[in-house]
C-alpha cells in the first residue's frame, strides 16, 4: 500500500502519533510535516492519513498557534511550541483535488466538545474527492506543559494504539484497494 502519513504537531505528540500510525501502515511509510508533503511527494499515495491536534475544540487556526506560542506555555523554560511547518488547515486549503483514500486523526486532552480535528480534516478530504476509510481517531494527552521531550504528554497506550490504527488501515486499504 502506497500511504502517506501528514501531520501538524507543536510539541512533538501528534508527531509521535503520526510515526506510530507509519509504522502500522508498513515499513519505509513517509511521516511528512505540512511543509515537506509537497503535492510531487503525494502524487503516488493511495492512502492519506492526516493528523493535527485539537485547539479550541477544532483544527488550530493562526489565533490558537500565536495563543500556543505565547503565554501559558512559553512559560516553561525549554518548551517552545513549533509552528514551522504550516497549519493543518493551511495545508489542506493548498490540497488538490484528488481520487484516494484517507483517513484522519487527532490528538487532544479529552476530545473534541465541538467538531474536533479530525473530523474536520475528513470533511475537507471528502469535499476534494477523497474516500474516508475508517472514523477519525483521537489519541489523549495529559494536561501537563512542563515538557519539551516528544511525545511526553501522550498517555500511556496511545503510540501502541496508533500502530495498531495504521496495522488497521493497511488491511482494510488492500481490501478496497488491491494492489495493482
Ligand atoms: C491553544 C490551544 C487550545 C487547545 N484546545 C484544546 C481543546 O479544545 N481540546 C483538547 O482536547 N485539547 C486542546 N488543546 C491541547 C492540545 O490538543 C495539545 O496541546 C496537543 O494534543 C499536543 O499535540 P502536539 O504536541 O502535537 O502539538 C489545546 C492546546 C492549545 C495550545
Amino acid at each position: 500500500m502506497d500511504a502517506v502519513v501528514v501531520y501538524e504537531s507543536l510539541w512533538g505528540n501528534t508527531a509521535a502519533i503520526a510515526r506510530a500510525i507509519a509504522a502500522g501502515l508498513g515499513p519505509q511509510t513517509p511521516v511528512l510535516t505540512t511543509d515537506e508533503a509537497t503535492p510531487d511527494r503525494l502524487a503516488h499515495a493511495r492512502l492519506l492519513v492526516a493528523g493535527a491536534p485539537v485547539h479550541a475544540m477544532g483544527l488550530p487556526s493562526d489565533t490558537t498557534r500565536a495563543s500556543a506560542t505565547a503565554k501559558v506555555y512559553g512559560a516553561h523554560p525549554g518548551l517552545h511550541a513549533d509552528v514551522s511547518h504550516p497549519a493543518m488547515r493551511a495545508w489542506l486549503d493548498t490540497l488538490p483535488p484528488a481520487e484516494r483514500l484517507c483517513a484522519a486523526f487527532e490528538t487532544g486532552i479529552r476530545g473534541p466538545l465541538g467538531r474536533g480535528a479530525a473530523r474536520a480534516i475528513v470533511a475537507r478530504l471528502t469535499a476534494l474527492g477523497h474516500e474516508a476509510i475508517d472514523e477519525p481517531q483521537t489519541f489523549t494527552v495529559a494536561l501537563v506543559t512542563g515538557s519539551s521531550e516528544p511525545a511526553a504528554l501522550l498517555l500511556g497506550g496511545q503510540e501502541q494504539k496508533a500502530r495498531a490504527w495504521g496495522a488497521h488501515l493497511a488491511a482494510a486499504s488492500q481490501a478496497r484497494l488491491p494492489a495493482p
